[in-house]
């Protein structure tokens, strides 16, 4: 038999008392954290979301109350009343905010047992994280997680602030939508009462904020869900949360000043930081020349150096053979490692190729002479002059990556991250924002042979390069913009279209047929001749913002109920097959997909 709450009427928090409350009466409720018997007393930690209070049951105090206790397994769900008592010296626990005291109970209710745990409920438990999601329930209990979703609400509570005090609207937008191409698949959802056609799930607001602004509300903000169907990684989710905002009569510097602002009142509020503003700014082909990714991670140094011009009439058929084709050859200087084993070498070639990289070449600087398996293929000529661009002195190990000016940078942009984690180079504590600007427009996609745009169709060109977009689309440069912190993208936006005939251009560069974009964003352009004001805007990824704020490794840890890496929750077991009936009632039939083994 549970007890039930009565009259029973919580007093403090499990995190609340200390030295100042002693010999006072207090009621206590929350989980047993642990019981331990130590012969007549029998000590339990209570904890509830705010921490962990000790409470002492005594047998020369209350002896059923006492006996009541010996019931009391991990994960039950009690209430105390108690007097708040010192500790005895020698029990003091410094790591506790209440290890001063402890509560000497009185009364005890057990409003309800619990199974045994599949695992316990403490930080650093060793267990696999298919079964903590599939507890979710109960894995939410620990500390650290308790921890982040604290941080998690506080963050949205200061964005909220900061935004409402600089006059945006918080205003909602439609979940059953049109698709909003950001570049992934959509999720589709079937209409019963149109049979055959389906909305899509958000991408991102984009459209919807663009039309708040010609509607005339001048500054929106939204925390917002957003649904990409993507290959998942440890900072990507199916379904994650947008911090998204739109101004009218805005440019870059604006929007720019908001959105550090924001930043700064997060970090103050969160972390008590004063960030250092402006933040950098780096252009986009300037990130990918120094750093091979337009994400720098610029907390420590190991820039990368092209060195094609030296190597390409080299007698290294493979250096030469790329540049010729158009790629490139590029090096990292691993200052220092020239004591990293075969090994070694052998695992960062390995790590090279995720990027597609074809080989990883290498030379390690003594004193008279280099140690490498292509050595012999430069003049001496050649290798002063590499010795000089990237700075090779003695005890160096520098690393070479031949191939198409894309492979080669990103594969060397994440040698340079991993190396950085690897040799310790990052200071941790270290908070470090950069905006990358004066991205291209567009890019050209290999896979599906056409252009796409690298933000959204919808960013504007900068007007200088307005006439490039019929004759020389790629080097049209675009007014987006993106904030950088430790090397992750947290967020992105673009000054937009506010015409209708450059939107027709920029649709036409991409390869799209009058018909095509007429039928697909019609409502857009009949939109933008309606008078809509020039505007811009931002949205930042709030899981991966909060991820940094809590120092998390994974965007699952911030994520009260995430999906794994195959979409699917644990713990409710969704997605999950349907009946015949509502099939039926949804004009749809499931082929089965081939077996595959
Ligand atoms: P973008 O596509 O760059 O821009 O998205 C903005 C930010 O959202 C985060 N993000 C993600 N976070 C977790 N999981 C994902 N699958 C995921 N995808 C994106 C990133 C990214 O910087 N409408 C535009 C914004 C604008 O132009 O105003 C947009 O959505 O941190
Ligand atoms: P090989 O002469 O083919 O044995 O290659 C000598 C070295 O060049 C090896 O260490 C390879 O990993 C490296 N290598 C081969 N192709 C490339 C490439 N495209 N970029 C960088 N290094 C490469």
């Amino acid at each position: 038999m549970t007890d039930r709450l009565g009259d029973m009427r919580r007093t403090h928090t499990c995190c609340d008392l200390g030295s100042g409350d002693i010999d006072t009466e207090v009621v206590l409720m929350g989980w047993v954290q642990r019981r331990r018997d130590h012969g007549g007393v029998i000590f339990v930690d209570l904890r509830d979301r705010e921490g962990i209070t000790q409470v002492v049951f005594n047998p020369v105090v209350g002896k059923n109350v006492h006996q009541k206790a010996h019931g009391l397994r991990n994960e039950y769900v009690i209430g105390v009343r108690g007097k708040v008592d010192p500790r005895p010296e020698g029990m003091i626990n410094p790591n506790l905010n209440t290890g001063e005291i402890e509560i000497t109970v009185t009364e005890l209710k057990i409003f309800n047992t619990a199974q045994t745990p599949p695992f316990l409920v403490e930080d650093n438990v060793d267990v696999s994280e298919t079964v903590r999601l599939r507890h979710r329930h109960i894995d939410l209990r620990r500390g650290q997680l308790q921890k982040n979703m604290i941080i998690r609400h506080k963050t949205a509570a200061t964005v909220r602030q900061y935004l409402n005090s600089l006059g945006f609207l918080d205003i909602e937008t439609p979940v059953l939508t049109r698709s909003t191409p950001e570049g992934a698949r959509d999720y589709l959802v079937p209409s019963r009462v149109n049979p055959g056609q389906f909305y899509a799930l958000p991408q991102s607001p984009q459209l919807f904020k663009q039309l708040l602004m010609i509607s005339g509300f001048d500054r929106y903000y939204q925390i917002v869900r957003c649904f990409r169907d993507e290959d998942l990684r440890a900072d990507r989710q199916p379904e994650f949360t947008q911090i998204d905002m739109e101004i009218s009569f805005t440019g870059e510097e604006d929007i720019m000043s908001v959105a550090e602002g924001m930043m700064a009142a997060i970090f103050k509020d969160i972390h008590n930081i004063e960030l250092d503003r402006p933040f950098l700014r780096m252009t986009f082909a300037d990130a990918v020349d120094r750093y091979g990714l337009d994400k720098p991670d610029v907390r420590f140094g190991l820039e990368l150096s092209d060195v094609s011009d030296i190597v390409q009439s080299s007698d290294f058929n493979v250096f030469a053979d790329v540049v010729k084709k158009g790629g490139i050859v590029k090096a990292l200087n691993a200052k220092g490692c020239i004591d990293f084993s075969r090994k070694e070498i052998d695992n960062l070639a390995e790590f090279t190729t995720i990027y597609r990289a074809r080989g990883l070449a290498w030379i390690k600087v003594r004193d008279d002479s280099w140690q490498s398996p292509i050595a012999k293929y430069f003049s001496e000529e050649e290798k002063l002059a590499l010795t000089n661009r990237i700075n090779m002195e003695s005890g160096d190990l520098v690393f070479f990556v031949a191939d198409q000016p894309k492979v080669t940078n990103e594969a060397l942009g994440h040698l340079r991250n991993h190396l950085g984690k690897k040799l310790g180079l990052i200071d941790e504590s270290e908070y470090k924002f950069v905006w990358i600007t004066h991205f291209p427009l567009l890019e050209y996609d290999e896979v599906e042979q056409r252009y796409q745009a690298m933000h959204h169709p919808f960013t504007a060109p900068l007007e200088e390069d307005y006439d490039l977009l019929e004759t020389d689309p790629l080097n049209v440069t675009s007014r987006a913009y993106d904030m950088v912190l430790n090397g992750s993208e947290i967020g992105g936006g673009s000054i937009r279209i506010h015409e209708r005939a450059l939107q027709e251009r920029v649709f036409r560069a991409l390869g799209m047929e009058k018909e095509t974009y007429e039928e697909k964003f019609g409502f857009l352009l009949s939109a933008l001749e309606s008078g809509a004001p020039p505007h811009g805007g931002i949205a930042f990824g709030f899981d991966r913002l909060v991820m940094i704020l809590c120092s998390q490794p994974s965007i699952r840890d911030i994520i009260a109920f995430p999906k794994t890496q195959k979409a699917a929750c644990l713990l409710t077991n969704a997605p999950s097959g349907t009946t015949k009936r509502q099939l039926d009632e949804l004009s749809l039939r499931i082929i089965k997909p081939a077996a595959t083994d």
